[in-house]
């Protein structure tokens, strides 16, 4: 995090706040968000826009990265709209006092109940397939014929058919992809949209995938989805806005080279305005949706080390209180981290360690093969890096109750997030009458 800074020698200390006292404070593990980081991030993206793009652009947070009330106020107090994918999302995004005119739903797979909570939200919803489409036309006309306010405002989410370098089950911009229509199908669809005056499909949608480190498949899909626009307008339609999806990259280890946001903004404005001004057509509203880039490096998971096994010659496991419950990232995709000890942060980097969660499970490992100094039990562990897709993937495997989170700036922490609780984990459970003892 853009605010972590060593104090008294040897203890890190995130938004002026002394980790280890977060610790104490809050338990064990503990996700600690940096605001200043975060706030920065938004900055930077709204700030590469208005410096790169002549007409209107707007930043949505995609909230899937951490969707809770405290990072949805936040994102949105910095001018960001938000992406949510599910009625959940919504709803979260909602109570956190987020604009229904800066929410874009998404899903493969909306329920019929979703889309009535979207539509009466007033929410923009992006519409993925045929079946939404036309589960959408007959709401609209059955439940609403005369009391709608207004419309309900669509974008379309194609599939761009650009692949891009990462892993398999976060790239979604090729063909073979469950999300969005075949771009094959665009007469089909163009013509279609063109014939319904109940539903106000006011652009297109397009995301290629996540964690990506190169430059050109945005480039490319950028121009295409202007010609996109081209083709719609012979249809009659008049859409005016642009959702180019989110993916940026982010550092997790020193080897990771991503663009910065500004590198990532200025290509993708740049082709749209040039494509724009080959094509003689007006610029459209140009949108965009990170979620990691905005939120992976204002966060860092502190643990508590606990036992440890040295096996000669082979490998030394350091277990933390914690693992792939609170972290999914290492075991689903094998993703990589960097961790220090926030009590030895000047103590030298002695020991090769593989970090292993609590959960009863051979992969359950955090960082394989971390450098660190000497650890001992009930020295605090930090994970770095671990604001997007970590809390909002978390599960009570092995009934771990879920970690709380607190939110630091300027030497103040608040809980954002309370720790569950044992009472928590059964609240949803019935036990029938005929299994009481
Ligand atoms: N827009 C859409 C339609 C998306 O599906 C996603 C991510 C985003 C935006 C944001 O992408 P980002 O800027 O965060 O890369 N759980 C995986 C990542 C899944 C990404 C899903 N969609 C992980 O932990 O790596």
């Amino acid at each position: 995090p853009l605010s972590a800074r060593v104090h008294n020698h040897d203890f890190l200390e995130i938004g002026g706040c002394d980790v280890t006292t977060l610790v104490k404070r809050f338990g064990s593990p503990l996700y600690i968000l940096d605001e200043e980081t975060l706030r920065s991030a938004c900055q930077q993206y709204r700030d590469a826009f208005k410096q790169y793009y002549k007409g209107e652009s707007q930043v949505l947070y995609a909230s899937k990265a951490w969707n809770c009330l405290a990072v949805c106020a936040i994102a949105a107090s910095e001018g960001l709209g938000i992406d949510v994918a599910s009625g959940g999302e919504l709803y979260t995004a909602l109570q956190a006092g987020v604009s229904p005119d800066k929410i874009y739903l998404h899903n493969n797979n909306k329920s019929r109940e979703e889309l009535i909570f979207a539509i009466e939200s007033g929410c923009t919803i992006v519409v993925d397939n045929w079946h939404e489409l036309r589960t959408l036309v007959e709401i609209v006309e059955t439940l609403y014929t005369k009391s709608l306010s207004q419309n309900p405002r669509l974008l379309l989410r194609l599939t761009p058919g650009i692949e891009c370098h990462t892993h398999e089950y976060i790239r979604t911009g090729q063909l073979d992809s469950k999300f969005g229509f075949d771009p094959n199908q665009l007469e089909e669809l163009f013509s279609f949209i063109s014939k319904q005056s109940a539903l106000n499909c006011v652009g297109l949608h397009a995301h290629i995938g996540s964690q990506i480190f190169e430059r050109q498949p945005h480039r490319d899909l950028a121009a295409l989805m202007v010609q996109w626009l081209q083709e719609a307008a012979k249809y009659g339609l008049k859409l005016t806005e642009l959702n180019v999806g989110g993916g940026l990259g982010i550092k997790y280890i020193e080897s990771d080279d991503p663009p910065s946001i500004e590198e990532w903004v200025k290509p993708i404005c740049e082709v749209i305005q040039q494509t724009c001004a080959v094509e003689n057509l007006p610029l459209p509203k140009l949108l965009c949706e990170p979620g990691r880039s905005l939120i992976a490096t204002a966060c860092v998971t502190a643990y508590t080390i606990g036992s440890s096994k040295v096996i000669p010659e082979i490998r030394t496991y350091v277990a933390v209180d914690g693992g792939m419950s609170d972290n999914p990232r290492p075991i689903t995709y094998q993703a990589v981290y960097r961790a220090v000890v926030a009590n030895k942060m000047s103590s030298p980097l002695t020991e090769t360690v593989t970090i292993a969660g609590k959960h009863c499970e051979s992969g359950d490992i955090l960082v394989k093969n971390a450098l660190l100094p000497k650890t001992e039990p009930q020295d605090i562990l930090v994970v770095m890096g671990t604001g997007a897709y970590n809390y909002s993937m978390a599960s009570n495997y092995n009934r771990l109750p879920r970690p709380a989170a607190v939110v630091v700036a300027n030497g103040e922490a608040n809980l954002i997030l309370q720790r569950e609780t044992y009472q928590d984990l059964i609240r949803q459970d019935c036990l029938p009458q005929r299994l009481k003892s």
